[in-house]
């Protein structure tokens, strides 16, 4: 027998491994001052191209304004509880009411967290007669959410329609057997790869299957659709999709998230839903927030239209120096290289050191061995020039990565 402790100091997972090297510039970095495409990071001013804040609210004059007040009104406590138990309030209420007709359904139930939302309403969704089908990248709060359920589950090749299908016939041959229900879950919008889930595709598929789809649009909210209204309205198809998360994490930038459907599947949510039952309701201010936010959505929807233009201009601009983006048709943009990890820590350092520019950057273990992602979140704050400025810079370290010259085992302090 071991101890537990004692185990987890000799493992301590596959990034906490590197957490002695990488920690406070590679992992836990702190980004300072207003969230803005230029923040400080050790001491000095980058551009940052690192955050979901796509439509810009997270600095808005008005949105820093209802903030504060609604801190001063109510603050963090209220209301106490959950909101079945005595944390329910008229605004939370109004905020529901708005966000079902922001995204075009009949209902909506507001969670606190939005992982915890979607692993907690899967949890709830489904029952052990029924089976679950999903597509192999979906985000840690699906698998998470999956791996709650005590029935079996399907997963299909990402995005890949014609497995999706394979494995619907699967699963509609056991939920037969078993009398059960078949649940379908995908994303909008992948946060990795900027790739859009066939959702229209997939709802087509009703036509020859019987099942509910769960589309996780975290990244869709806000960024696509008429006034931002998500991913299926973008695709045509959002009454083809019959329970609807968003988060406010992004576009938003707040913190909490929703759900929404049916009225009665919303009601059912309410009542069943763990992590709902049992945790306090959102916080007043952040409700107030949320609700504040969705009126500059409804305003402004030329804050969208700013986010596509810097889109646009960033993707192309990057296809035309020559980089790989893949299968980008959002405002996530990716940057395929091929290098080492000591390559790719090199080649950030220099990034961010000399070129004073702040990007998230994935390697091995997240993507196969030899891959490296530097993925670039544009925003309506960013402007053309700080597109120019990104590219110039990149062409420049992909010269350099090209040539070897960040090939040395040894990593440039820092
Ligand atoms: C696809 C997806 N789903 C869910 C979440 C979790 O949402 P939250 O940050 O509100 O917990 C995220 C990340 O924020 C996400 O990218």
């Amino acid at each position: 027998m071991k101890d537990l402790f004692e185990k987890i100091k000799a493992n301590r997972g596959p990034i906490g491994m590197h957490a002695k090297e990488s920690h406070g510039y590679f992992t836990f970095p702190k980004l300072e001052g207003d969230i803005a495409p230029r923040m400080v990071f050790r001491g000095r001013e980058r551009l940052n191209w690192s955050l979901n804040n796509y439509l810009g609210l997270a600095n808005h004059p008005e949105v820093r304004k209802a903030d504060a007040d609604a801190a001063a009104n109510y603050g963090f406590a209220m209301p106490m509880g959950a909101r079945m138990m005595s944390g329910n309030s008229d605004l939370h209420e109004q905020l529901e009411k708005e966000l079902s007709a922001f995204v075009q359904k009949e209902s909506t139930i507001l969670c606190n967290f939005g992982y915890q939302a979607m692993v907690s309403a899967i949890d709830c969704l489904v029952d052990r007669h029924d089976v679950i089908v999903y597509d192999a990248e979906s985000h840690a709060c699906i698998l998470d959410g999956v791996r709650l359920h005590m029935g079996k589950r399907y997963v299909f090749k990402h995005n890949d329609i014609e497995d999706c299908e394979k494995q619907l016939q699967r699963a509609t041959k056991l939920a037969e057997e078993q009398n059960g229900s078949i649940l379908v879950i995908t994303e909008g919008v992948f946060g990795m790869r900027g790739d859009q889930g066939k959702l229209k595709e997939i709802v087509d598929l009703k036509k020859k299957y019987q099942f509910r789809l769960f589309v996780d649009d975290a990244h869709g909210i806000g960024t696509m659709g008429t006034n931002g209204g998500g991913t299926g309205v973008e695709q045509g198809c959002q009454d083809g999709i019959d329970i609807y998360f968003g988060t406010f994490a992004k576009s938003f930038a707040l913190i909490g998230g929703f759900i929404s459907s049916d009225e009665q599947i919303v009601e059912y949510l309410r009542y069943n839903m763990r992590s709902q039952i049992f945790a306090k309701s959102l916080p007043l201010p952040l409700v107030v927030g949320a609700l504040k936010r969705i009126e500059l959505m409804r305003k402004h929807p030329e804050y969208k239209d700013k986010l596509w233009e810097i889109t646009n201009a960033l993707q192309s601009g990057l296809k035309k120096a020559g980089f790989d983006i893949g299968v980008t048709n959002s405002p996530v943009t990716p940057v395929y290289m091929n290098g080492s990890i000591p390559e790719a820590t090199n080649l950030i350092l220099d990034l961010r050191e000399n070129f004073n520019i702040f990007c998230s950057m994935v390697v091995y273990p997240v993507v196969p061995k030899g891959m490296i992602i530097l993925r670039l979140i544009p925003t309506a704050v960013h402007t053309l020039d700080d597109v120019n400025y990104t590219i110039e810079s990149f062409s420049k370290i992909v010269g350099k990565l090209k040539s070897g010259q960040y090939m040395s085992d040894k990593i440039a302090a820092f």
